[in-house]
């Protein structure tokens, strides 16, 4: 499989660092506009390939687009990273010129290629791919819910290690939907478990909470920490976002999608379950949402909402 990232900043060389060492794709090409960027840490990735050994070739260029052609997946990462204090929805002015510009560019090289969003406001972001692209919702997605759902269960195996139960990420399951946003993405404690045990039932309600509200913020406490937007996490769940393209996987990963009548809601894109296969999305996956959790989820369609309604003034 071939695979083009757009952006070889941080997040971007993150993605193609790790599907190389994942081994998955055969060829990986890094474009940006910077010149040498990308040839140059798409050369520093290789000079890792004996010592980690895999056998991805990855390749830079600066601003070549025929160079991309032909990708099976693209995934953008191009824009500016918020700075400490800023919001996601802020950067909504600079990125939208940027993401339809990289859009166009790699669409036209590679018709066939099913996209990955990860650029800021990402949620909007994503539905700008969509519209401008006209390409079918299976094509195009949004990076998001698998990072917060990441987080989520970072913080919660924090909480647990602080209730005396020694957790790690992986004994957790823990989803997070909505927008990618700190004030409104809705993890989902009702679904969140230890080792199949509800962590309603291990944790206080005030360690939950503190879990919650850590996730919620993951970004902004990491963007404020190292002064720009994280990159290792961010770029390893874009990175399986492809990997469960490539492989087919079928597997259920939280990401932006088009919503067309599911969860009750047309016309925007925001993070659900999905399952994630070779037609990039294969299913939208209908969690019943009650109470506290429902309401929340339709705060945060309207707060994204509210987001694609500064597309068209950010494009202009
Ligand atoms: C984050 O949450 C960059 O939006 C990304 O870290």
């Amino acid at each position: 499989m071939k695979v083009t990232i757009v952006g070889a900043g941080n997040v971007g060389a993150t993605v193609a660092n790790v599907i190389a060492t994942k081994g998955f794709a055969s060829e990986v090409v890094l474009i940006d506009i910077k010149e040498g960027v990308s040839e140059g840490k798409a050369m520093d990735i290789m000079q890792t390939a004996q010592l980690l050994n895999f056998n991805t070739t990855v390749t830079g260029v600066t601003n070549d687009y025929s160079a991309t052609a032909g990708s099976q997946v693209i995934v953008i990462t191009s824009g500016i990273p918020r700075k400490p204090g800023m919001t996601r929805e802020q950067l909504i002015g600079t990125n939208a010129k940027i993401v339809k510009s990289v859009m166009d560019a790699a669409i036209e090289y590679s018709p066939d290629a099913i996209f990955i969003i990860v650029s800021n406001p990402m949620d909007a972001m994503t539905y700008l791919a969509l519209k401008n692209s006209g390409l079918p919702r299976n094509r195009i997605l949004g990076q998001g819910g698998m990072l917060d759902s990441s987080r989520f269960r970072y913080f919660l195996s924090k909480a647990l290690q602080k209730a005396g139960i020694n957790a790690t990420p992986t004994d957790i399951e823990g989803t997070v939907i909505g927008g990618h946003s700190d004030k409104t993405m809705v993890p989902l404690v009702s679904l969140a478990t230890y080792k199949g045990i509800p962590i309603t039932q291990l944790l206080s309600e005030e360690l939950i909470t503190e879990a919650v509200e850590q996730t919620k913020v993951g970004g902004a406490t990491l963007t404020k920490l190292l002064g720009t937007s994280a990159w290792y996490a961010p770029g390893a769940a874009a990175a399986a976002m492809v990997e469960a393209i490539a492989i087919d996987a079928n597997k259920l990963i939280p990401c932006c999608v088009y919503l067309d009548g599911e969860y009750g809601e047309k016309d925007l894109c925001i993070g659900v379950p999905v399952i994630l296969g070779k037609n990039g999305l294969e299913k939208i996956v209908e969690v019943k949402l009650e109470g506290a959790e429902k309401q929340k989820f339709d705060e945060s369609v309207a707060a994204a909402r509210d987001t694609n309604s500064k597309i068209g003034e950010a494009l202009q």
